[in-house]
């Protein structure tokens, strides 16, 4: 079942329906169709760790908005918000989230922090991570059409303990990048050092 949220909290200035619309002009089918189904985990997510459903609605549908973005329009976006020039030597895998933020916000008009955050963190992780953003971590990390080994323990683990869950990505995003001899974005290292030794048996 689909919830269609009546927004209420003026974060995004306009209907879903015409957030909606405007994420579909920026996105492939598929991955519009990705952005709906993190929208749809993240309020039930939101649901259970008493989160703002609105802005889990708002930051599930707007994660991946820069996603297919040309890379020149992020390198712009760095240089003219004066972003950490280090995120020059990364690609689109940081870039849609770090500075997809800044694109969010200047181009939909959504100054929400919370869910600015929860865009910025949603690949790499952070050391301090509110419920929201752990919210569209997982979200990300467990949409229904998710496969790969360990997913359903990772949805098992994300109803029951948000946290724990968050520990359990990090730990095998982490694993997998090193396994496939992938670059480490070094936050991606401290969201480690941060979440996983408080979990050494997961
Ligand atoms: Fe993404
Ligand atoms: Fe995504």
């Amino acid at each position: 079942m689909v919830t269609e949220l009546t927004y209420t909290e003026n974060i995004f200035a306009g209907t879903r329906a015409e957030l909606l619309a405007k994420i579909s002009q920026q996105l492939k089918p598929k991955r519009f169709k990705h952005v709906q189904r993190v929208e749809q985990t993240a309020i039930t997510l939101a649901k259970r760790n008493a989160v703002d459903l609105e802005k889990a609605s708002i930051a599930g549908l707007v994660h991946d908005y820069a996603k297919q973005r040309p890379d020149e329009d992020f390198i712009t976006a760095i240089k003219q918000y004066h972003l950490d020039p280090m995120l020059l030597d990364y690609g689109n895998a940081i870039w849609h989230g770090v500075v997809g933020a800044e694109l969010i916000k200047h181009e939909l008009g959504i100054y929400d922090e919370d869910i600015l955050n929860a865009v910025r963190h949603h690949t790499t992780g952070a050391v301090y991570m509110s419920p929201l953003e752990q919210i569209v971590y997982m979200a990300d990390y467990i949409e229904p059409q998710r496969d790969f080994p360990g997913v359903d323990e990772a949805r098992q683990l994300a109803k029951t303990d948000l946290a724990k869950s968050v520990a359990f990505q990090a730990k095998h995003t982490l694993e997998y990048l090193v396994e496939n001899g992938k670059p480490v974005y070094p936050k991606s290292i401290d969201t480690y050092n941060a979440w996983v030794p408080q979990y050494p048996t997961i």
